[in-house]
């Protein structure tokens, strides 16, 4: 089970996981990569940020300095944080058939939005190629207080700079008890003020975690709600050249659309999407792992929901004339060099991935050699 324990071993906790991975010598691919695309690639240019080859890890898969470095070694182009919050937040607990677990392997099959409501029986074992991976996780988006990840923040930010690689920092809002959408807008304020403080230059505002109980999961179904929190954090920026991203999960055009007017004036890009929940069972028909009754499937099984959301999203912003205005940045089941041109086909600017970034990190090496063989040379 090539490269499967290496990043994340899935028997351990998030915990485990996050104080002991990644579990290898990760060797700098950089140099070797760059070789081997000479003058093919994409050239791509984000947020001032250049590269012929657009690919980065999207949030989730990175918890550490040391994940965060392993990832830049690589040769992902852009790096995201784990999600951050403003409060001390510990991972769910699995109990049962999948004790101890926050991750578990899924099926080889995709899944469609008409899937939704059907049940998938996990899988300890993974046997097939890292290629096909999926998988569904359920951590709750845990977190440590600022003054202990706002260090970790600012040292990554001068690595980044050394390493001419682009660093996203991920937060999130906590609602409070008895406590209304501008509690939630300011505490989501406070935390892209408190990143940008260190050195963040791109925030991005998770509007779509499936796997947590509270009202922070599905924000971006509300439009309303949306806007009042882009429109409070993008007034609580210091830095007028600070870029303000959204991440939402799977919708169709009509939805995107509403959620461009109210939200576009304050952002500068959208990651789309996030994992898709869906009812994942052990073999005896119990709920797999933890949180709310469904949990995020991501990998894989997800690549034509993903590719079909970012081509929605892309028709959206040219029906609103806002091309020049909001990057579109794809996520999702991108696991080999196809699913990465499929996103760009569909309208990314940029490709991101988080599975992969654990149990396949050779695809930027991988994306690398396709696009070579492939000659291809292309400008976004
Ligand atoms: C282990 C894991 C943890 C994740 N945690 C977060 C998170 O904290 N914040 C977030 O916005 N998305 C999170 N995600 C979602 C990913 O950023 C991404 O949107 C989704 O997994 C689809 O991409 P993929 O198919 O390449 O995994 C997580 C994904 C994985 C695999």
């Amino acid at each position: 089970m090539k490269n499967i324990a290496k990043r994340y071993d899935i028997s351990k906790t998030f915990e485990y996981n996050k104080k002991n991975g990644p579990f290898e010598e990760i060797k700098d691919r950089n140099n070797e990569i760059k070789k081997i695309i000479g003058n093919f690639g994409i050239e791509t240019e984000l947020f001032g940020f250049k590269t012929n080859l657009p690919i980065g890890v999207a949030a989730g898969s990175l918890y550490s300095k040391k994940y965060m470095e392993g990832a830049a070694k690589d040769g992902f182009e852009i790096i995201t944080w784990k999600t951050f919050r403003s409060v001390n937040r510990l991972a769910h607990v699995s109990k049962g058939d999948f004790l101890a677990h926050n991750i578990v392997f899924l099926p080889n099959k995709s899944i469609s939005v008409n899937d939704m409501d059907k049940k998938i029986v996990a899988q300890k074992e993974f046997s097939n190629n890292v290629k096909n991976i999926s998988i569904t996780n359920s951590f709750g988006m845990p977190s440590d207080t600022p003054d202990k990840w706002l260090p970790d923040v600012a040292d990554l930010e001068s690595y980044a700079k050394e390493n001419d690689k682009l660093v996203i920092t991920s937060v999130v809002g906590t609602p409070k008890i008895g406590g209304d959408i501008d509690d939630l807008a300011n505490d989501y304020a406070f935390l892209a003020r408190a990143a940008e403080s260190a050195g963040a230059t791109v925030v991005e505002l998770n509007l779509s975690c499936p796997n947590v109980c509270g009202a922070e999961g599905t924000i971006f179904r509300d439009v309303e709600n949306s806007r009042i929190i882009v429109k409070k954090a993008k007034e609580m920026l210091y830095n007028s050249g600070t870029k303000l991203l959204i991440k939402v999960g799977y919708s169709d055009k009509e939805h995107y659309k509403k959620l461009l007017e109210s939200t576009s004036r304050h952002i500068d890009g959208i990651v789309a999407i996030n994992t898709v929940p869906m009812h994942i069972v052990d073999i005896n028909g119990k709920q797999a792992l933890p949180g709310g009754e469904t949990s995020g499937t991501c990998g894989k099984a997800i690549l034509d929901m993903s590719v079909e959301a970012v081509l929605n999203l892309y028709n959206a912003r040219k029906e609103l004339s806002l091309q020049n205005d909001i990057k579109i940045i794809g996520c999702g089941g991108v696991t080999e060099p196809e699913g990465f041109i499929r996103h760009l086909d569909a309208g990314a600017e940029f490709v991101m991935c988080a599975t992969a970034a654990l149990f396949n990190p050779e695809l930027p090496l991988n994306i690398a050699k396709y696009l070579r063989d492939k000659k291809i040379q292309r400008k976004i």
